[in-house]
């Protein structure tokens, strides 16, 4: 039901190709529309990738900035196409440090996503795992729970992917065989498998 994604190695696939690391990383969105489709082709429900951790920002600050453009980019590109084939568009991660611009986006592709439901999108962007469980624990709190309330079923729904079941199936693209503080609650039982 439920496909994790690591996109990573977009930086070293454009390297290979003597093309600027940037290259990679539009190449990487029109990679990852395409594997919305084959998802949804197949019957998954729910896709969630990695777009942006938040260890991201500490690469060079152009690379950052082109990150955040490709995102406008993206969503002016994609939306349309990606809202008409039915696809929910959520997006994962502390939206507080992000540009208003970005924020705008995203907000633009939940609220025009919201009813779809052929396939649920999840792009986490700055998003961590530990960060996730931080937050959670801290809305249950902040919402009144007791703390020997809060169990795993409890801080389950405080996560930030409460909608959709764990990931059956974690990828990672790249050649790493490391998690790398992306879904560590939810990747607890889940099939984990790196291609080169
Ligand atoms: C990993 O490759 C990829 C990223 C850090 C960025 C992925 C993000 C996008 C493709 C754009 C996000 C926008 C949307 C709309 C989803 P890398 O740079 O770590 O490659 P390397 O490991 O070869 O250096």
């Amino acid at each position: 039901r439920h496909v994790a994604i690591v996109m990573d190695g977009n930086g070293r696939w454009a390297k290979k190709r003597f093309m600027p690391r940037f290259f990679g990383h539009k190449q990487g969105v029109d990679a990852l529309v395409r594997t919305v489709q084959a998802c949804a082709d197949r019957g998954i429900e729910f896709l969630t990738v990695f777009a942006f951790s938040s260890e991201n920002w500490k690469r060079p600050s152009d690379e950052v900035s082109g990150l955040m453009g490709l995102v406008l980019v993206a969503v002016s590109k994609y939306l349309t196409k990606l809202a008409k084939e039915g696809v929910r568009i959520r997006i994962v991660g502390d939206r507080s440090a992000v540009s208003d611009k970005v924020r705008e986006a995203w907000d633009q592709a939940e609220r025009a996503t919201e009813h779809n439901r052929r396939i649920t999108l999840s792009v986490a962007f700055n998003y961590g795992g530990r960060w996730d469980v931080v937050q959670a624990t801290r809305r249950a709190l902040a919402d009144g729970v007791a703390p020997e309330a809060i169990d795993e079923a409890t801080l389950d729904r405080y996560m930030a992917m409460h909608y959709a079941p764990d990931p059956d199936l974690f990828i990672r693209t790249g050649g790493e065989v490391r998690i790398s503080n992306f879904l560590l609650w939810q990747v607890a039982y889940s099939e984990l498998y790196f291609t080169d």
